[in-house]
């Protein structure tokens, strides 16, 4: 089984930047998650505040990465008929890799702007919107020129505008903190809980068709229930970050509602992946793709669903409200979601990307990494709990000081960095077969 369309190929570079970046930003999760428990590590080369910048925003940045490559793998397929221009798409390639090193060396030349998530230097920025619009062109010419216009690939579609319009609000920053942070939420949270969900979706949907066999009809049918779900909760459900920064009071009641029913997307996309995978009309191959996409409906669930749960009402969130317990839930989330949607459509995409072509191998090697990082980051999230707990009583309920709470917590801290380092461990052995996979298929 070859690629069937020749280029499919240039996602291949997109997946390559993808897992290095990966890699950095793990490095950079065990320096800081290290400082949290020797402070004075690598000072002044590496200050906390700056490694931290660093690991999320190589975060979105391979995040990014994974979800065009994976794009341009999926969309000939789904269109059928080639890219309309691979020659766009390395320029587009060779531009975002610029942009995104010039501005990770820069932090740590301290040329950054303030806003978490959105620390891009303004000319930074610019250049990101230059390479998405080049990508949705690219993309839209793609789907103009094909063969056929399926829903997946509609919703992959909505799925990238959304991206690129909201991240327009990262340029918006008005000197009053309250509206500042009000519109701050536009980009992060519908994000991650609007339209990526919405290339998630996609991905899983494309997933699901390929590797189960279930017809098209109905996996789509499924897809647009998932859409209309995310943008039903997640829209409204923005007012479970306004419950104290400023905003009015009917955000309390408002958010709460609607987030405590962003859940429903999840679990559709739970129901969805096992209905799909019980009915499968053919064993495929690859299992370790299997593995991924389930995988990632299933941590999406965890960490967005029941984690975001969690500490989503007013009542609880009073209490938890920027603690170790919103870290927790960020780091599975974001893992389970995002990270491991791209590394299913990275493992489907791989085998056909390499020259070598038909066999699948070192399924072993990738199911080992699967469970690795898997269960070290659900060690990861509990230990994140743990500190949460503790921090969330000694601090918000018996009024301790932040600094002084922390000392109590470092048991947890500890924890952390030992499961950070067995994630890293997968994720060597991850990236040892997807750099060798064809060498040794080769052998
Ligand atoms: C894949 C989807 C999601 C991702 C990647 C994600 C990620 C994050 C991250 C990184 C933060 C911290 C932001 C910051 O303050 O810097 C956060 C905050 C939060 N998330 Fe999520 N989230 C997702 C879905 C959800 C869902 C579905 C819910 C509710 C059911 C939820 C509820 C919350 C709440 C209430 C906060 C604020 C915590 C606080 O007050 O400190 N999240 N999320
Ligand atoms: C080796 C494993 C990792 C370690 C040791 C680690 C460590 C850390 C530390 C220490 C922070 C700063 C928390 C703070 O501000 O107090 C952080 C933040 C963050 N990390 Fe990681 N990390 C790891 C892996 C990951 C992975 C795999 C992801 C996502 C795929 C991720 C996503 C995030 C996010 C979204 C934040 C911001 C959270 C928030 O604001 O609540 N990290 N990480
Ligand atoms: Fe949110």
């Amino acid at each position: 089984m070859k690629y069937q369309f020749e280029s499919q190929r240039v996602s291949y570079p997109y997946f390559v930047a993808a897992m290095l970046l990966f890699g950095a930003q793990i490095l950079f999760g065990l320096v800081i998650g290290a400082q949290y428990l020797w402070p004075d590590l690598l000072f002044p080369a590496i200050p906390f505040n700056i490694g931290r910048m660093i690991h999320i925003n190589l975060l979105v940045v391979w995040l990014i990465f994974g979800f065009m490559g994976a794009a341009y793998y999926l969309l000939p397929e789904e269109v059928e008929g080639e890219i309309y221009s691979t020659k766009l798409a390395m320029v587009q390639f060779w531009l975002f890799l610029a942009g995104g090193a010039t501005a990770i060396v820069g932090y740590l030349f301290r040329w950054h702007d303030g806003r978490e998530f959105l620390e891009q230097p303004t000319l930074i920025k610019v250049g990101i919107v230059i390479v998405v619009l080049m990508f949705i062109f690219n993309m839209i010419m793609t789907m103009i020129k094909g063969r056929r216009r399926t829903s997946t690939s509609i919703v992959l579609l909505t799925g990238f505008l959304g991206l690129a319009v909201f991240y327009l609000f990262a340029f918006y920053k008005p000197v009053n903190m309250v509206i500042d942070k009000y519109y701050w939420w536009w980009v992060v949270h519908l994000w991650v809980e609007g339209v990526w969900e919405l290339i998630m979706a996609a991905f899983l949907s494309f997933l699901l068709i390929k590797l189960t066999g279930v017809d098209r009809e109905v996996a789509e049918k499924w897809l647009y229930v998932i859409v209309g779900l995310t943008f039903l909760t997640g829209v409204i459900g923005t007012g479970h970050h306004y419950y104290w920064i400023g905003t009015p009071a009917f955000w309390q009641t408002w958010g709460a509602w609607f987030s405590a029913i962003e859940v429903l997307p999840f679990v559709a996309m739970v129901a969805f992946s096992f209905k799909m995978i019980a009915k499968r009309s053919r064993q495929h191959p690859n299992r370790a793709a299997i593995l991924w996409t389930a995988g990632a409906a299933v941590l999406s669930f965890l960490g967005a669903g029941v984690w975001g749960f969690m500490h989503t009402l007013p009542q609880v969130n009073f209490y938890t409200h920027g603690t170790q317990i919103t870290a927790s839930h960020g780091h599975l989330a974001f893992y389970g979601a995002y990270a491991v949607i791209v590394l299913a459509m990275a493992s489907y995409a791989m085998p056909n990307l390499r020259k070598a072509g038909s066999a699948i191998t070192s399924q072993k090697l990738e199911i080992f990494a699967f469970w690795t990082m898997g269960a070290s980051m659900l060690f990861i999230t509990l230990a994140l709990t743990g500190a949460g707990i503790v921090q969330v009583y000694l601090q918000r309920v018996l009024g301790m000081s932040y600094m002084e709470t922390q000392s109590f917590m470092n048991i947890f801290y500890f924890i952390r960095l030992f499961f950070g380092a067995t994630f890293a461990i997968g994720l060597v052995v991850y990236l040892y077969d997807f750099f060798t996979g064809k060498a040794r298929q080769a052998a």
